[in-house]
């Protein structure tokens, strides 16, 4: 038989394999989702997230230590307030926990770089992302609330923001706000691909900040569409974001691919929740090898396009990474 082709050739040994491999990754691209909570002495499993917690201010340094241990040097904090009102007014209280957590994480670890998820639902009693208008969300309205709420994040010491809501226009008002302030230098990572998803689940329960009625259509995208993914990452860039993120990351690897070859800027793509939660589900049931899921899970999301992943996985995956697996 004469066969000169044979792609088996270039995968018979560990070694020819990782020569001719296509999609390598590093540690310094990933970023750690972390949540933080009022109180004392805390570090409170989440149920529905065997291995992530929420920590007291005086509890997250530990945890914080263990991620630059590993390796994990970017951390995106997450708020869980004592407080909840109309206009969700603790999400830009100067003493809120979002802001005490960043001064005490800033002044124990200057190396870290910290990220704010700014966004109103962890803080308002009605658990939308912004302020209503009878059962609606005010859009116009709710730019204000978000420009002071990252305003008082970067004043507190956050080294970039990252907007979650889906709000129209909150780039523009978010970076002119932050301009105005002579914060020119501080970037916005925007959520401006973000998918209204059921893979939120363990993180609504997580931060208790499931909507009281009805639902997010109104403000995050259609999961049947990908051009308006396009759209909203374009508008995202006019307004000055400096990473677009496409999230969720498992369900949207299309998405994550046609974006991060449509736009210039570094695309991050943020594994949620309920990816987490499916797989430590699954490896506990010993239906799948954990670490090998996880790997494969982050390599499909490189190998898609993504320049910086958002993963609970973080500390594990920043092992794995150095392995070459
Ligand atoms: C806040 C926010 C959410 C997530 C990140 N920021 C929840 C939501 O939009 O309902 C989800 C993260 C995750 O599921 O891990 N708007
Ligand atoms: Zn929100």
């Amino acid at each position: 038989m004469d066969m000169l082709k044979r792609p088996r050739r270039l995968r018979r040994k560990e070694s020819i394999r990782k020569m001719v491999r296509e999609t390598r990754m590093d540690k310094s691209s990933l970023i750690y989702p972390m949540f933080v909570q009022e109180g004392k002495n805390i570090e409170e499993e989440i149920p529905s997230m065997e291995g992530q917690y929420r920590y007291s201010i005086d509890r997250m340094p530990f945890e914080l230590e263990r991620l630059l241990k590993a390796g994990v040097d970017k951390v995106m904090i997450f708020g869980i307030p004592d407080h909840k009102d109309e206009c969700g007014s603790s999400a830009f209280a100067e003493d809120g926990i979002v802001q005490r957590a960043i001064r005490e994480a800033k002044e124990k670890f200057p190396q870290l770089y910290l990220i704010t998820d700014v966004c109103m639902c962890e803080y308002t009693s009605h658990g939308h992302c912004g302020m209503l208008k009878g059962h609606e969300v005010d859009n116009d309205a709710t730019l204000e609330l978000l420009s002071k709420t990252a305003l008082s994040h970067v004043e507190a010491g956050a080294d970039m923001v990252a907007p979650s809501d889906m709000m129209d226009g909150r780039i523009r008002a978010i970076r002119t706000c932050l301009d105005e302030h002579n914060f020119k230098d501080t970037p916005i990572m925007s959520y401006a691909v973000k998918y209204a998803s059921a893979f939120y689940g363990p993180f609504r329960e997580a931060a208790n900040s499931a909507p009281s009625f009805g639902d997010r259509k109104s403000y995050q995208m259609d999961f049947h569409n990908k051009k308006e993914g396009i759209k909203e990452a374009f508008l995202d860039i006019e307004e000055g974001a400096d990473i677009i993120m496409v999230k969720p990351a498992l369900s949207y690897l299309d998405v994550i691919n046609e974006v991060s070859q449509k736009i210039t800027l570094p695309v991050a793509a943020y594994s949620v929740s309920g990816e987490y939660a499916m797989v430590k589900a699954a490896a506990k049931l010993g239906y799948i090898d954990e670490e090998r899921v996880i790997c494969e899970m982050a390599t499909s999301t490189y190998r898609a396009g993504a320049d910086i992943y958002i993963t609970y996985f973080a500390k594990e995956l920043a092992k794995f990474m150095d392995e070459g697996r």
